[in-house]
This record gives C-alpha cells, sequence and structure tokens, in this order.
C-alpha cells in the first residue's frame, strides 16, 4: 500500500500573523507535485511546517500521513515517518564530515528505537552503501570526506541535498528550491538527480521557479498558491504556463486573493 500525505484545512501564523489560510492538499507516495507562487505567497511556510519548524504554529488544520496526525510530533520523529525537506538555505555545522551527517540521519531513521550512546550502522556497510549511492548519481567520492556546508558552492549544496535524499529515502521529499544564484549545472544536478531517484516509493513536492527542473521532473499535479491559499490545481500544463505568463492571469482569476496578497505580506513584516 503507498502511503498518503495529507494537508487538511492548514492555517498558520509567524509570530502571530497569518500566513497561510486554509491549505489543503494531498500527496501520494509515487506522485509529483509542483507548487508554484508568486514570492511571498506562502510557499516555504507550507515546507517549513510540514517539517514541524517550531516556528511556524498551526493554529488550526491536520498534517497526516496515513491517516496519523503528525501536528504535534518534532522535526525527527517526523523524519522517521518518512518526511524530508531539502531546505532553501542549508546550514553549516562545522567540523562535520558529510559521511558522518549522512551515517547519523541514517542511523536515526533506520533504527527509531535506538537509545543515546547505542552504536551507529556499521562503519563498513555504509560506506559500501554511500559509495554505491554516489556513483549512481555520478558524484566524486571524495565529496563524502569534505566538512558540512563549509565553503561548499551553490552546485555541491545540491549535490548534498541530492545525496541525503538517496541515502534517506524518504516517502515524501520536500524540495524547495532558491531560485537566485543557482547556476545550470546546479539546476542540472538536482533536475536529474531528482529524476533518478523519483519512483513509486517517493512522492514529491517541488517548490520552484525553473522550468528545468519541472521539465526533468514532469508534475502530475500543480498547485499555485496566492496569498496563503492554493487557489488552482492543475497538470504540468499549468506549470508551463505559470512559466510562460507569469501570474498575472492567476490574480484576474482570484480577484480576492489578489487584493489580499499585499494584506497578508505587509502583517508579516
Ligand atoms: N520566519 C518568518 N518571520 C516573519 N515572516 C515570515 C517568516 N516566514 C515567512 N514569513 C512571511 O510569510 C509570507 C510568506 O513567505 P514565504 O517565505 O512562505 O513565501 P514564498 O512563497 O516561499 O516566497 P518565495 O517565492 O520568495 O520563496 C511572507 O510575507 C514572509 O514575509
Ligand atoms: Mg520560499
Amino acid at each position: 500500500m503507498s502511503s498518503l500525505l495529507k494537508i487538511t484545512d492548514l492555517y498558520v501564523s509567524v509570530d502571530e500573523k497569518p500566513i497561510l489560510r486554509g491549505v489543503s492538499l494531498a500527496i501520494r507516495q509515487g506522485e509529483i507535485h509542483a507548487l508554484m507562487g508568486p514570492n511571498g505567497s506562502g510557499k516555504s511556510t507550507l515546507a517549513y511546517t510540514l517539517v514541524g519548524h517550531p516556528k511556524y504554529e498551526i493554529t488550526s488544520g491536520t498534517i497526516e500521513i496515513d491517516g496519523s496526525a503528525i501536528n504535534e510530533l518534532d522535526p525527527c520523529e517526523r523524519a522517521r515517518l518518512g518526511l524530508f525537506l531539502a531546505f532553501q538555505y542549508p546550514v553549516t555545522i562545522p567540523g562535520v564530515k558529510v559521511a558522518d551527517f549522512l551515517r547519523h540521519a541514517v542511523t536515526n531513521i533506520r533504527t527509531p528505537d535506538r537509545k543515546e550512546g547505542e552504536g551507529l550502522i556499521p562503519m563498513r556497510d555504509f560506506r559500501k552503501e554511500l559509495k554505491g549511492r554516489m556513483e549512481e548519481l555520478g558524484m566524486d567520492v571524495e565529496f563524502a570526506r569534505r566538512y558540512l556546508n563549509e565553503g561548499f558552492s551553490g552546485g555541491e549544496k545540491k549535490r548534498m541535498e541530492i545525496l541525503q535524499l538517496a541515502m534517506l529515502q524518504p516517502k515524501f521529499a520536500i524540495l524547495d528550491e532558491t531560485d537566485s544564484g543557482l547556476d545550470s549545472d546546479a539546476v542540472r544536478v538536482v533536475s536529474e538527480g531528482l529524476r533518478k531517484l523519483s519512483g513509486p516509493q517517493m512522492g514529491s513536492l517541488i517548490i520552484t521557479h525553473h522550468e528545468r527542473l519541472l521539465e526533468y521532473n514532469i508534475p502530475q499535479f500543480t498547485h499555485v498558491m496566492l496569498a496563503g491559499r492554493i487557489v488552482e490545481t492543475g497538470n504540468a500544463d499549468l506549470a508551463q504556463e505559470l512559466h510562460n505568463q507569469g501570474y498575472a492571469t492567476v490574480r484576474e482569476r482570484h480577484p480576492v486573493e489578489a487584493s489580499e496578497e499585499e494584506e497578508v505580506q505587509q502583517k508579516a513584516v
């Protein structure tokens, strides 16, 4: 049976300011969903809320995986249930190598009942698996020896995200892609990596303005967010239309949300 990530009538505030105002969305394992919308419409807010960032307060509505609410779970517990978020701005963790970080992350997910201080997954098995994955993705094995995000270029951060995805094999991947500062190599790394990793075992929510990413990973569903609500859902053609035309026609079709747009953003300042 495939798993279902279901969001129902979700309202989310940041510092008491309402940002999401009734978002409903269901993602099945194996499906690719694109989430689009103008700057400030609430896409990243939804991504952070899904993985349980403490700053984002759910004021009403539910997030469920296979019928169980996960609203109250911390990010670690959510990850164990198969949720993964590639952050828009990955953090640097000083002194931690890529391989060490991944070994911890993989251990935490595969042996959730492990007590503090109990062993990590055996180094030999882990190394072998990591090497295999890196080869599949066409990555230089030396990369695993680098310190996490320290001095990483935009493209290397993207490689890290994809490698994390490959090792953790989440049921649901939330990819919030920054659009500035990524050169075409970096976009290719994510686009191709994601395509290699996609399949019936992974559902994804891809947040991007990059056409390339969605050309490589054709979404079955495209959702458009405006002023904290999903105002339209279509297929890959809708993503193409938005790439070509921008959001003017969406705003025309949804005058109420369009007029609320500024209000939501001002409240958030
Ligand atoms: N941590 C925060 N503190 C204060 N305001 C926030 C925070 N996170 C989001 N907001 C506000 O919520 C609104 C939605 O922001 P969000 O980052 O979700 O938009 P977005 O759709 O991801 O935009 P972009 O396309 O630019 O990434 C904005 O008005 C933003 O200022
Ligand atoms: Mg964003």
